[in-house]
């Protein structure tokens, strides 16, 4: 008798039946999102476009309060993408030339770029085994010229904010987290953007928490930081007519406003969704051949990526490719060994962890969309490739 399908893939017959067995397992599954929320997201449309107001501060009000409130806050800003947070609150801050921004090597570029564009100078300082920014190297790289350290909270983990704001405090430095990738995560109780001066988040469309379409906000306890990005994200308008600094027309916009607010009240099914998901990796991968960070009880992670660190990692890719599963590399070319950052002076060996992650990490399928099937289909293909070598 010819092998069954899930013979010649190696796959188990306990999960799948064979007709179920070649599946294909999407990255993201945006087009989900809109059948489960087709009515919500026509309603926003269409009082939005019924009221023929796209671009309005008064419009926002409502979501920033949530925000904040979300974050344990005073204050929230709406911007037109993380990476203007980012930068705003660098301006924000008067951080530019002549300064350091302390900040690690694996994120998305937009944390580099945005204290490039501040005029500033980015050090990067090493990660840990949780891809998180290590706080002894951070310390490590603080010179006479470091005005702030930047954090990133990646993968939806909140880095060690404990030790990041006592080195803060010890050497009077601001501290801005990176939360792009985190909204919704907590640590020890406490959400992200409650633990830096300020902090950034993004709502692209591919974020735990998105919009439909670029989109960003800002948290801060600091009213006079608030003041001052509620006015340069406006062309730095003070009400209509007095332009007190030059600004940017960097608002985010009503209608992606309204799918945030309208989003809000799901976030939490849509997070549990993906803990759920990890939850079951976890439990059935084989942690002989594949790792990844577990976290403590003081850590509630919102998994914008499920990042496995693995040997042959681009063989497995492409083995589970093969299958019919997508996956993704967070990232693969760390930043310090990007052109773009060859002024800098850094090269290879400089971090060797971050290093060693690139060549290791994977990102498998995490999105709220994946059925149980989906993810034994993962699970099983991810252990036979192992056990197949
Ligand atoms: C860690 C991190 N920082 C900053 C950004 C920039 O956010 P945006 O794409 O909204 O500009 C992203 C988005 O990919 C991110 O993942």
């Amino acid at each position: 008798m010819a092998p069954s399908v899930k013979q010649a893939l190696g796959l188990s017959a306990a999960v799948n039946s064979p007709t179920e067995v070649y599946r294909e397992v999407p990255f993201v599954a945006l087009p989900r999102q809109y059948e489960e929320e087709r009515e919500a997201i026509l309603n926003c449309v269409d009082r939005v476009f019924r009221r023929g107001v796209f671009v309005s501060l008064a419009h926002l009000e409502e979501l920033e309060s949530r925000l904040a409130d979300a974050c344990g806050v005073r204050h929230s800003i709406g911007v037109g993408s993380g990476t203007d947070a980012l930068f705003l609150i660098l301006k924000g801050y008067g951080v530019g030339e002549g300064d350091e921004v302390i900040t690690p090597p694996n994120s998305h570029f937009s944390t580099t770029s945005s204290i490039i564009h501040a005029g500033a100078v980015p050090v990067f300082a090493d990660v840990g085994d949780d891809q998180s920014i290590d706080p002894a190297r951070v310390e490590a790289a603080i010179t006479p010229r470091t005005r702030a350290i930047m954090p990133v909270h990646l993968t939806g983990r909140i880095a060690d904010m404990a030790a990041i704001t006592d080195i803060a405090r010890r050497h009077g430095l601001l501290v801005i987290e990176d939360a792009a990738q985190a909204f919704g995560a907590k640590q020890d109780g406490r959400a992200a953007g409650s633990f830096g001066d300020a902090a950034a988040f993004s709502a692209h469309p591919l974020k735990v928490f998105n919009a439909a379409g670029d989109a960003g906000f800002i948290t801060t306890g600091d009213g006079e930081l608030a003041a001052r990005l509620r006015s340069l994200r406006n062309n730095g308008l003070k009400g209509r007519e007095q332009v007190d600094e030059w600004g940017y027309a960097a608002r985010l916009d009503v209608l992606q406003g309204e799918f945030l607010l309208m989003r809000l009240d799901r976030l939490p099914d849509l997070i549990a969704r993906r803990r759920a998901n990890v939850a079951s990796y976890q439990a059935r991968l084989n942690k002989t051949h594949v790792y990844f960070p577990e976290d403590g009880e003081d850590q509630f992670s919102v998994f914008q990526n499920f990042v496995i660190q693995v040997e042959r990692r681009d063989a497995l890719k492409d083995y589970l490719a093969d299958r019919g599963i997508k996956t993704a590399i967070h990232y693969p070319v760390p930043i310090h060994l990007q052109p773009a950052a060859r002024s800098l002076g850094y090269g290879n060996g400089d971090f060797p962890v971050t290093e060693r992650q690139a060549g290791r990490i994977l990102s498998l399928p995490v999105h709220p969309y994946l059925s149980p099937g989906d993810i034994d289909y993962v699970t099983e293909a991810v252990n036979s490739f192992f056990e197949s070598v």
